[in-house]
């Protein structure tokens, strides 16, 4: 198989030597050129043809996950759409939220299959896809300025939810219990679009340090692209980190917000090198031992963040949070002493039956970004006396993005429209229902439920979105009434991209 596999290579490589020796040559007036393209294209597809098989398990095609993966954020959007809208069955909505408070709460995207703006998860979502392209935008090639695009649309709704801190930072639109005892396209909601805020009375440090997270990673975004938009973010960013340090207090009934300002702070640092953000982590040192990371817990993100000032500015300041970066990684491990991970027989990370993947991608971002630190750094730790090197990382994280691309026992593709088997039956209301131009006429909240409850596969291909995913025994079942597999969320795609970016590149060094 090996000896069958080189010969192949072999050929290939003599192919296109020889097409390339030889192409000078032809004159360019004559047709020899374009039958010479089509005897190199049929070669040479034939060759990849060959190789893979060859090869039995080919790499999946990263480069189509990710601008899939970036697409997908374009069928979540509020608010009024613009003309190079790809996703068409998708139409303007929601185009008065933040009316009900005298504020203008347009746009944004909605969280997950429902159409209520949940601001801490979109937050989050846009720190991730923001660091995604911070750390590989320049492996994105063509896919960087939809990738771009992605963070803004969610980066001009936090500018308007935060513009009147340290009053109010709106925290959310669309009362979620209405919105999910429903099922209505985003265009025809007819719910209460109730607004919700935190304030100097009312705080929320959890929120606020994760909003300003994503301002000032989506500053650095677009340092150079942008720079007078990445100065407004900066700026927004700023006045928000300070309101969440000046009331701490917890908006949601989680852990409470000791991890955001942690990441919010992390973030500042990262965006402005200004000590005072140092001074201000270091006042923030916490121990707590975690082996997860999510919108709703970020300590792991934060450390392999602050990893990178002393990985890659050798600033030895950072190396507390270095260590606990590495103990992150060796609670996820598989082969580690100190692993707290469990992993389904087909090798998926498993950490809660709900919408698991979310916790795969996360964590897979944060381990391909570990390696790429590492294999700059050239550095290595232990998890006591498993040497743990940057190769170490990387295969772990891509055998869970081909997990999560086919490569596991169903076969099947967890990404909607990649691959030959993928869920065809999403807890998403606008992919399930009929679209506006096919029928026009309003679906009411109940009369939407039909199309929940139908056998038949979505008519709206929500192209790029990753569900929640298979159970613990690597089953899925296709079914819309499987929240917890069967629906895609804005945080579950956003750190993906980064990671598919990474695989992308040709090489994995930076
Ligand atoms: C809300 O703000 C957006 C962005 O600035 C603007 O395009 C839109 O017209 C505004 N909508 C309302 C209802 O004021
Ligand atoms: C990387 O580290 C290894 C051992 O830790 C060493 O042998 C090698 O020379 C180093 N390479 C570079 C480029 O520093
Ligand atoms: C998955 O694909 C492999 C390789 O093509 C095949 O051997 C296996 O039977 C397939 N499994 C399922 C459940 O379809």
């Amino acid at each position: 198989m090996l000896l069958l596999f080189l010969y192949i290579k072999a050929m290939g490589l003599a192919l296109l030597a020889v097409y390339f020796i030889a192409s000078p040559f032809w004159p360019m007036a004559s047709p020899k050129p374009g039958l010479s393209f089509f005897f190199f294209f049929s070669f040479f597809s034939l060759f990849i043809l060959l190789l893979r098989g060859a090869e039995g398990n080919p790499n999946p095609n990263y480069g189509e996950a990710l601008a899939k993966s970036i697409l997908f954020f374009q069928g979540q959007r509020s608010g009024r759409l613009p003309p190079d809208q790809k996703i068409k069955w998708r139409a303007d909505s929601a185009l008065t939220d933040g009316s009900s408070a005298n504020v203008n709460l347009t746009g944004g995207y909605y969280d997950a299959g429902d159409n209520v703006k949940f601001g801490f998860p979109m937050a989050f979502t846009t720190t991730m896809l923001s660091w995604s392209v911070v750390e590989y935008g320049k492996r994105m090639g063509s896919q960087l300025p939809a990738a771009r695009a992605a963070v803004r649309w969610a980066t001009d709704y936090l500018l308007l939810a935060t513009a009147a801190v340290p009053s109010r930072l709106y925290a959310g639109v669309g009362d979620p219990n209405a919105d999910h005892s429903c099922w209505e396209r985003p265009e025809d909601m007819d719910t209460p679009r109730t607004v919700y805020w935190v304030s100097p009375e009312k705080p929320g440090s959890d929120i606020a340090g994760e909003t300003a997270a994503a301002l000032a990673a989506a500053s650095v975004v677009f340092r150079t692209a942008d720079r007078s938009y990445s100065s407004r973010l900066l700026a927004a960013a700023k006045n928000v980190m300070a309101f969440a340090v000046k009331y701490e207090g917890k908006y949601s009934d989680s852990l409470g917000g000791a991890d955001e300002l942690l990441w919010g702070a992390s973030w500042l640092l990262r965006a402005t090198n200004d000590a005072s953000y140092f001074n201000y982590l270091k006042s923030l040192e916490a121990d707590d031992q975690v082996d997860i990371f999510s919108w709703d817990n970020k300590f792991a993100g934060a450390r392999v963040l602050l990893a990178r000032k002393a990985l890659i500015e050798e600033d030895q300041a950072y190396d507390a949070f270095r260590v606990q970066a590495e103990e992150f990684m060796c609670r996820i491990l598989p082969n580690s002493p100190s692993s707290s991970t469990q992993y389904t027989p087909g090798g998926l990370i498993f950490k809660l039956s709900s919408s698991n993947l979310q916790y795969v991608t996360s964590i897979s971002f944060l381990l391909s970004t570990c390696a790429k630190f590492m294999a700059s750094s050239n550095h290595t730790f232990k998890c006591g006396n498993l040497l743990v090197t940057s190769s170490t990382l990387r295969n772990l994280a891509k055998k869970q993005v081909d997990y999560i691309l086919g490569q596991n026992p169903l076969n099947m593709s967890y990404m909607v429209a990649f691959g030959a088997q993928f869920p065809k039956k999403i807890h998403h209301r606008g992919s399930s229902l009929p679209s506006k131009a096919s029928r026009p006429n309003h679906i009411g909240c109940q009369d939407g439920f039909q199309y929940l409850n139908t056998d038949n596969p979505n008519p709206n291909i929500l192209i790029g979105a990753v569900v929640g995913g298979p159970n613990q025994n690597d089953a899925f079942s296709d079914d819309r009434n499987n929240y917890a597999g069967s629906e895609p969320a804005t945080y579950i795609n956003a750190p993906l991209v980064g990671s598919l970016a990474y695989f992308s590149g040709s090489d994995y060094k930076d």
